[in-house]
């Protein structure tokens, strides 16, 4: 295998990406966690499927970074997971540090890689990944943006009872609860959205999405989502070790976009072999504005509260 994909992180979310890249035999992984044996035994019962899967990827598991050195793409799922009642932003600090100490470790020994950071509160932890790695913004990103579409794609598929894959949408701002999904720009074979069904039925599916994480979080009891993040994570994977320069919405760090600077939001991006090779400038009307500003003034509060 040419290329070399490190997971952090070996719970749901991180074993369930593992299993995606290795199935498809896209790049040999390494899965990284500190609970000793876990990353281990996962990646052994992984190795064993692979005559199954018919893959020629490798999968080591590891408590130790120095087996993640000269990755290609380094993905941060560690971290604490979501309780029912809980916000994303409820877990800042204990995620702060860890991801702190991930990215220090990993950063120094893949100096080339691209980071895609999932761990949440994720536009604030992507900041932090940024600033403790010192790598170029374009070769640090974060996952949001891809998962809450897929959930906005979802109920809009349900709604219409139509194929999800014929649905496309998108979903700007932080990955909290002021997210913006945007009816405008989500169509169903190229037709908007609000020519489709009434602004009633948008809204509720705007605030199904919106809530989307937590209905799944109220439902497990223990632990959040992991199915439709990993699969998001590894869209991101896949655009970046194929170079296919996907159009998908990203947490990315703005210098001017959107109006805004230094801070990490959703907004749509050319994903290649280099991280982000472009931010894509929608021209955003007065309502979706205000709701994308407000969405940013969340993420900054975390950032201020991080001091970063
Ligand atoms: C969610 C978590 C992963 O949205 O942020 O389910």
């Amino acid at each position: 295998m040419e290329k070399k994909v490190t997971v952090v992180g070996a719970g749901n979310v991180g074993a369930s990406l593992a299993q995606m890249i290795v199935q498809d035999g896209i790049a040999d992984v390494v899965l990284c966690d500190i609970v000793e044996g876990v990353p281990q035994g996962k990646a052994l019962d992984m190795s064993e499927a692979c005559p199954l899967w018919g893959s020629a990827s490798s999968i080591t598991g590891a408590n130790d970074y120095s087996y993640t050195a000269g990755s290609d793409i380094i993905v941060v799922t560690a971290g604490l997971a979501r309780k029912p009642g809980m916000s994303r932003d409820d877990l800042l600090f204990a995620n702060a540090k860890v991801i702190s100490a991930v990215v220090e470790s990993t950063s120094k020994l893949s100096p080339k890689a691209v980071i895609i950071v999932v761990t949440n509160p994720m536009d604030v932890m992507t900041q932090l990944s940024l600033k403790v790695s010192g790598f170029d913004s374009a070769r640090v990103l974060g996952m949001g943006g891809i998962l809450d579409s897929a959930r906005f794609r979802t109920f809009v598929a349900w709604e219409m009872g139509v194929s999800p894959q014929d649905v496309e949408a998108l979903v700007l701002g932080g990955h909290g609860d002021l997210m913006v999904p945007m009816p405008r720009f989500t169509t169903v074979k190229g037709v908007s959205l609000p020519a489709l069904i009434s602004q009633e039925r948008i809204d509720a599916l705007v605030k199904r999405t919106r809530n989307g994480g937590a209905e799944i979080v109220a439902l497990l009891k223990s632990g959040s989502a992991y199915y439709a993040p990993a699969a998001a994570a590894y869209q991101m994977v896949k655009s970046i070790i194929f170079n296919q320069n996907r159009m998908l919405p990203c947490a990315a760090y703005l210098k001017g976009e959107y109006g805004e600077r230094d801070v990490y939001a959703g907004v749509p991006v050319v994903l290649g072999s280099c991280g982000v090779g472009k931010i894509i400038q929608l021209d955003l009307n007065e309502q979706e504005k205000k709701e994308f500003d407000k969405s940013i003034e969340a993420v900054r509060s975390l950032v201020e509260k991080l001091k970063l």
